[in-house]
């Protein structure tokens, strides 16, 4: 679904799409003698505050960065922790998704998750997808290069079995195959943990998002403190290329 120009403009000057790289988790467990593990389990426990938030601040779309295509470098045994995490917070989570009206999409390749797991995020999906209050995107697996990567080869597809004429490709075209094709882009993202960078999260769709680069880690991360962000996004003079007259 191709979205317009007025989609991507935020009613009463807040983000309405905000996309979050939930970073830290590992420092903050570390600081307190603890495995990492420990820290991803409190990292999930603060996205149900986060996403319940949405609605009073006007933030429609709420975009998740849970597991990048680079995060299998970790060791099996983070790995694996993780895997176990998503399959228990999707499980735990359902019914109170639901219940608040939050509509839940996956992006990032699903082909290397796990069966099971997979199958859960199917389930969720379908579960939510007659929900529009919050729209929750949750980044699993995700790369911003594979996923245009992955657009890319479904788009020439198309080329050589004759159904998308090359001459017409434009920048509206590409996006349309991307796995966030029903989404408009992020106006606000955000990174905790204090590292300045995206981590090959969403890089096509965040060309014109404005950035907040904070030092609390993402375990830390209050409804105060999101508020607050959105609240200064408001201040901000969003040009777009242009010359204000
Ligand atoms: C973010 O926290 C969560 C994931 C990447 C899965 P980290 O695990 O990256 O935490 P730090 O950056 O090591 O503190
Ligand atoms: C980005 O965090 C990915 C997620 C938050 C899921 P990382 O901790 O993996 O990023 P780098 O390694 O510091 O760039
Ligand atoms: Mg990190």
């Amino acid at each position: 679904m191709a979205t317009t120009d007025q989609d991507k403009t935020p009613g009463n000057n807040g983000p309405r799409h905000v996309a979050i790289i939930m970073d830290g988790n590992g420092r903050w467990a570390t600081m307190r003698g603890r495995p990492r593990l420990f820290g991803h389990h409190a990292g999930a426990r603060r996205v149900r505050e986060i996403v319940e938030a949405c609605p009073d601040l006007g933030v429609k779309y709420l975009t998740i960065f849970a597991f990048s295509t680079e995060n299998w470098k970790r060791t099996q045994v983070e790995v694996a922790g993780l895997m176990m995490l998503f399959r228990r917070y999707i499980s735990k989570e359902a019914k109170a998704l639901l219940a608040k009206g939050v509509r839940v999409r996956f992006i990032g390749d699903r082909v290397r998750l796990d069966d099971k797991l997979v199958a859960l995020m199917d389930e969720l999906e379908l579960l939510t997808s007659h929900n529009d209050k919050v729209h929750l995107t949750i980044a699993l697996n995700y790369g911003g290069r594979d996923e245009v990567a992955r657009a890319t080869k479904r788009l020439a597809q198309d080329v050589a079995d004759g159904r998308l004429d090359p001459a017409s490709v434009d920048e509206e075209t590409l996006p349309k195959y991307l796995d966030t094709c029903v989404l408009p882009d992020p106006d606000l993202v955000i990174r905790t943990s204090g590292e300045a960078r995206i981590s090959n999260f969403l890089l096509w769709q965040s060309a014109y998002a404005e950035y907040e680069f904070i030092d609390t880690l993402w375990p830390d991360f209050t409804s105060e403190i999101f508020a607050d962000l959105i609240e200064k996004f408001g201040a901000r003079d969003r040009r777009f290329g242009a010359v204000k007259a």
